[in-house]
């Protein structure tokens, strides 16, 4: 929106200005983009500022406004400006430490609910390994009331993130945090769980050409590449899980149609498993694995 000194901009004119410079930087969603933006210079809900359309910005906010316009049109991604995204309908604290929660995940979290309904051992015992914003974990923990859940991360900046979020929701009681390398973050005797859920890293570093700019140049590396095919960090969860999971537990976790395949025959080739199936997504896509332990 042009800085001139004489002209004074609404909220309505703002939203339309910047509307329209969103859809012509080829951003999707360029409305709602534009909205949550300006409802977080505001500090006031997006609804809000349908009811302040005549209402003219002080200049402070219509700065801030401004340089995250820029930002955004940059590339820079909605959740980062903002510093949230909502996941299960939770706000969820975000930096450039962390992925930002994406829908696909959502069906990793009804599975474990689901399948955490048909146990009746107290505490459910439940491992969240890469947890970034601690999207899953804090989730479950609000969903499932009598579980205990330690999440892992690689990235120390990430679990500090992720630490902020259960203590913003109020599970922080119920969520131990290990910094470190998949399962072996964990404390030595640690004990073995119900469940382990995840969504590690998954893109080939091969693909990387084909990777949406906006992700690859702001979302972090250690949160999206695992390797030349995108399988490796999988297939050591899926070899380590199996030691850690208590007979009839169930590893769960997300993946990429690409690689379904070869994630599905991780599990298959392994005997500590009994059985694998896939949960497609809200496209359609194959995304979550779920594999059962033997019953010993
Ligand atoms: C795809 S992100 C998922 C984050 C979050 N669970 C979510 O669903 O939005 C993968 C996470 O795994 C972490 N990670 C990558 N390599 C790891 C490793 N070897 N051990 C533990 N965590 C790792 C990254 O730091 C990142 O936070």
């Amino acid at each position: 929106m042009p800085e001139t000194p004489e002209q004074t901009w609404n909220i309505k004119q703002l939203l339309d200005w910047t509307t329209d410079f969103f859809s012509k930087s080829t951003i999707g969603n360029a409305r709602l983009e534009a909205e949550v933006l300006l409802a977080e210079a505001l500090d006031c809900q997006r609804i809000e500022l349908y009811t302040r359309f005549d209402e003219q910005p002080p200049a402070e906010q219509l700065t801030e406004f401004r340089a995250w316009v820029k930002r955004r049109a940059a590339g820079e991604p909605v959740a980062y400006l903002a510093g949230h995204r909502e996941f299960y309908s939770l706000r969820f604290q975000v930096d450039s430490n962390v992925l930002i929660p994406r829908p696909e995940t959502e069906h990793l979290v009804v599975a474990a609910v689901e399948f955490t309904k048909s146990l009746t051992c107290d505490p459910i015992r439940i491992i969240d390994v890469g947890t970034g914003s601690g999207c899953i974990a804090v989730t479950l923990a609000t969903l499932i009331e009598n579980c205990k859940i330690a999440a892992t991360d690689i990235s120390e900046p990430a679990l500090e993130i992720a630490k902020s979020n259960a203590t913003n929701h109020g599970v922080d009681p119920k969520i131990h945090f290990f910094t470190g390398d998949l399962l072996d973050a964990l404390p030595a005797g640690s004990k073995p769980v119900h469940l382990i859920v995840s969504n590690p890293p998954y893109i080939g570093e091969r693909e990387i050409s084909t990777v949406d700019d906006q992700v690859k140049n702001h979302e972090p590396d250690i949160a999206l590449f695992s390797g030349p095919d995108g399988t490796e960090i999988i297939q050591r969860l899926v070899d380590d899980a199996a030691q850690f999971l208590l007979p009839n537990g169930a590893l769960m976790f997300e993946t990429s149609p690409i690689i379904m395949d070869r994630c599905v025959n991780f599990v298959k080739n392994n005997p500590a498993y009994s059985g694998v199936r896939v949960i497609k997504d809200y496209s359609g896509h194959d995304r979550i694995v779920v594999a059962t332990k033997t019953d010993d």
